[in-house]
């Protein structure tokens, strides 16, 4: 096995404990990005060796390639209505488990997708819990049409919320913006310190030419923390209750399938 930096070892291991959820015929929300993709991953290696039957509704086009690689079924939102589980990633997650996601750019389907969901599961690197959500830039998805003035709108609904910054810089890549998988383009809000973030989540999406905010408050029921040497934390919505699971003996061994 080639060597896993201690990132890798804790994003796996969350993805790992997170896929111990998944049950047979369930329908499955697939999140993105790089923890997401152990999720995907660990999932396929259960549809193969165990014969695990479930479908998944992809939260991205970068999604539904890998699980297609990794042998996943995969349907429609619209098809599978209601969806039992969805697992995917976060950038920032607090004690309320709110989170900030959409730093992989996926953030409007993740939101429909897990919002259709019984439950929702994050797992992430611990270090991704934070006091108070904002050290990450938020992702806001915004129509092209007149970003500027949607930009300029949201300056000033920060003016009068609950943060730190007001830094706003519309997300690039080599060539020039973002489009997102619906045609969107992405802004990222330096904001430093979010005070209240459903308050921010409702004033953000009031601005004509917001589509959808990074901001997941009262979504996310379980959250899957893991570290470095591979121990997993569970945090459950509904029970508040943190369990630690001991430090594996051998780390090693815990990641041998893979
Ligand atoms: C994708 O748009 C995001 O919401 C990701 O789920 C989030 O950025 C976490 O990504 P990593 O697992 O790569 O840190």
């Amino acid at each position: 096995m080639p060597d896993r930096s201690p990132m890798e070892i804790a994003k796996e291991a969350a993805a790992l404990r997170a896929c111990e959820m998944v049950e047979d015929g369930m329908r499955i929300g697939l999140g993105t990005g790089s923890t997401a993709r152990f999720v995907l991953r660990r999932l396929g290696q259960r549809v193969r060796e165990e014969r695990l039957s479930v479908v998944g509704v992809p939260t991205s086009d970068e999604t539904a390639r890998i699980a297609r690689d990794e042998g996943i079924a995969l349907t429609t939102l619209e098809e599978a209505g209601r969806l039992d589980l969805t697992i995917d990633g976060a950038d920032e997650a607090d004690a309320q488990l709110s989170l900030i996601k959409g730093g992989g750019g996926a953030l409007l389907r993740e939101k429909i997708v897990a919002t259709a969901s019984e439950r929702m599961v994050a797992v992430a690197d611990a270090s991704k819990r934070v006091e108070a959500l904002g050290a990450f830039p938020l992702p806001v998805e915004i129509v092209a049409f007149g970003w500027t003035v949607t930009r300029d709108l949201i300056v000033e609904v920060l003016r009068g919320a609950d943060v730190l910054g007001y830094d706003i810089r519309l997300r690039e890549v080599v060539g020039g913006p973002l489009v997102t998988d619906e045609g969107h383009r992405i802004l990222d809000l330096h904001l430093r310190r979010i005070g209240n973030p459903r308050d921010l989540a409702m004033r953000l999406n009031m601005v004509p030419g917001v589509v959808e905010t990074g901001l997941f408050c009262d979504i996310c029921d379980v959250l899957v923390l893991g570290h470095g040497d591979g121990r997993v934390e569970v945090t459950d919505v509904l029970d508040r209750k943190t369990n630690e699971a001991p430090a594996e003996p051998d780390v090693d061994n815990v990641f041998a399938d893979f």
